[in-house]
């Protein structure tokens, strides 16, 4: 297998998605955590709602891939009249979001044509085996006059991660530069979303989320890459040295320079007919 190859079907593996990525909540709030440094800081879940203003009273809305429920949350608190339904492949990870909730995947979605106002697949397509026919899924639940919220990464987000892992991987393996560490969103990337939604909806709307995270202790950057940990087989070099590599070298680069910078660009796609 190529590396690509390799890596879009460990990102698809719905067994290591449903059995170890997303079991539990732990290491994907490891990652969302690590915003809480980033500056400007972003009200995912309040954008989300904001775009979700002209769903009619009592209209449905379905979270595809809810995750930890953290915009069914946020939903439930801003728009109390509306009908939520959180679906997702893991079973763990839903078990504590308040329902009604349930196990399914985008590519093939229990729910009738037509029958919701607005679906949510928020950080999640990149996981689907086939990210068309979950477009295409997704547009078809959703009433001629509703809409798809998606949400990915840019492929520059977080290139100082990936810089910090390659030469940690590099230090562990005595290769200089080590191999790189797994994307996950790679093949629904901010660049890629538009053609892909493109396919089912005429208006593709991108808001782009720029920032940066600064941190002045390594413990938050080395708790994100420990996160990956469901893909420890991956990264063709031990995944426990590589991180305790990588936290010496961040020691070091913030002694030197008071500060670890990571540039983020994450973006949110509002899709119309
Ligand atoms: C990165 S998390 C995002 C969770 C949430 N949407 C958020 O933005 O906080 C990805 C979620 O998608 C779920 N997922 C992965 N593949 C899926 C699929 N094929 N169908 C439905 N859900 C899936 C995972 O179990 C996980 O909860």
């Amino acid at each position: 297998m190529t590396d690509s190859v390799a890596n879009d079907a460990a990102v698809t593996d719905r067994a290591r998605l449903a059995g170890s990525a997303y079991n539990g909540d732990r290491d994907l709030a490891a990652r969302q955590s690590l915003y809480q440094w980033q500056v400007p800081r972003y009200d995912l879940p309040g954008i989300v709602a904001d775009q979700l203003s002209g769903v009619r009273e009592h209209g449905r809305v379905v979270d595809v891939g809810c995750g930890n429920g953290k915009f069914i949350e946020r939903l439930r608190q801003d728009r109390p009249d509306l009908h939520l339904l959180g679906l997702d492949i893991a079973p763990g990870i839903i078990a504590d979001v308040p329902g009604p909730v349930a196990v399914a995947d985008v590519v093939r979605l229990p729910l009738a044509d037509a029958s919701t106002d607005a679906a949510l697949a928020l950080h999640m397509l990149y996981h689907a085996k086939d990210v068309a026919q979950a477009v295409s899924e997704l547009s078809r639940i959703v009433a001629d006059d509703g809409l798809v919220i998606a949400s990915t990464n840019s492929d520059r987000d977080k290139v100082e991660l990936d810089e910090l892992w390659a030469r940690a991987a590099g230090d562990v393996l005595g290769t200089g530069r080590g191999p790189a560490r797994i994307s996950l969103s790679a093949r629904f990337t901010l660049e890629k979303a538009p053609a892909f939604l493109g396919e089912e909806f005429d208006r593709v709307a991108t808001i782009e989320l720029p920032g940066t995270i600064t941190v002045r202790d390594a413990g938050p950057v080395v708790a994100h890459m420990a996160s990956y940990q469901a893909w420890s087989d991956q990264h063709d070099v031990p995944f426990e040295a590589t991180i305790e590599r990588a936290r010496t070298i961040l020691d070091g680069h913030i002694t030197r320079h008071g500060a670890f910078e990571i540039r983020c660009l994450g973006g949110v796609l509002v899709c119309r007919r």
